[in-house]
């Protein structure tokens, strides 16, 4: 099958890229399946998940765009719990018990279409205007050059641990008022850190949970208050209710630790981009974009 501009034009064979994003950037066909590994992607590619089945990953714009309007295409059909293998591997690599994969992961609006999806995400989007985010940005610097001048005079530093997890954590808690004793949770010690998994997710939902509780008791003006009244309202279910304050610490953190993890290691690699965005701050944000698109 591929898609353009002018929509659907040939029928998809299974060996095929669902959006038919089927040569690469030198015009050569593609074969089936190439594993996804770091580095330079192609414009359609292909891993194979623990079913056997092929998960693609489209990375050209227009692939994208068309991607994302086709109707047939679905993020309600990630069912993580669908699948036996997944959820085992799911559950051993971000530390969730069976019950947060199938109570929490189910429940978020990331794997939810419409009109699930508007109802869950219409809950939380002021949360998010772009007045409230860029208000936040100097508090952000404020965090980000705390967590600087603690690791300043070290001669070695495990800049996962140190930068690249805390500052997203404590960002996004702030941002959304997680109380304290909990948001302590969420961020432990530093030698207690693990670096790769970041936040374990039964640690995160025993979080979302228990803010949830603390709200319900005594609510204020805030976020996880306003869910606790829309639940009461019929407008979410308990499990949504709980899923989304734990959707939206993970998806604050997480992208943004590892953009910054990968971000550092491809200027390393990459010595003279490193020196040309050194000589030269303003291409800072452009240099973000990029490490979004490579790293
Ligand atoms: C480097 C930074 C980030 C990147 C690259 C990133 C990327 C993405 C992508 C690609 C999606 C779509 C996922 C899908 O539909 O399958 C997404 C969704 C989402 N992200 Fe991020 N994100 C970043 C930072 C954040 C932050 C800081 C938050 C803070 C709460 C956040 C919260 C969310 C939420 C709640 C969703 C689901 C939205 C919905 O379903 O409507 N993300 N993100």
């Amino acid at each position: 099958m591929t898609i353009d501009g002018q929509g659907v034009q040939t029928v998809a064979t299974a060996a095929q890229c669902p959006v038919g994003a089927d040569v690469d950037r030198a015009g050569a066909p593609l074969s089936p399946f190439h594993r996804v590994g770091p580095g330079p992607v192609r414009p359609a590619e292909a891993s194979e998940n623990p079913d056997g089945a092929a998960d693609w990953m489209v990375t050209r714009y227009r692939d994208v765009v068309a991607a994302l309007a086709d109707p047939r295409l679905s993020s309600g059909k990630v069912e993580v719990s669908g699948c036996p293998r997944a959820r085992a591997d799911e559950a051993a690599t971000y530390g969730a018990s069976e019950a947060t994969v199938n109570k929490i992961m189910s429940k978020i609006m990331v794997v939810k279409d419409p009109p699930e999806h508007t109802r869950l995400r219409k809950l939380v989007v002021r949360e998010f205007s772009a007045k409230r985010i860029d208000a936040f940005r100097p508090r952000v610097q404020q965090i980000a050059d705390e967590l600087l001048d603690t690791i300043a005079e070290r001669d070695e530093v495990d800049i996962m641990k140190t930068f690249a997890f805390p500052l997203p954590v404590r960002t996004i808690s702030e941002l959304l008022g997680v109380p304290d004793e909990i948001a302590q949770r969420l961020l432990p010690p530093e030698d207690e850190r693990d670096a790769a998994r970041g936040i374990p997710l039964d640690t995160l939902h025993a979080a979302a949970h228990d803010w949830v509780e603390v709200r319900r008791k005594a609510p204020i003006d805030d976020l996880v208050s306003h869910l606790v009244v829309a639940h009461d309202d019929g407008e979410l279910s308990y499990e949504e209710l709980v899923a989304m304050p734990f959707l939206l610490i993970l998806g604050g953190f997480i992208s943004t630790t590892q953009l910054i993890g990968g971000g550092l290691v491809t200027l390393l690699d990459h010595p003279e981009q490193l020196a040309q965005v050194r000589r030269d701050p303003t291409l800072a944000s452009a240099m973000v974009d990029e490490v979004l698109r490579y790293a």
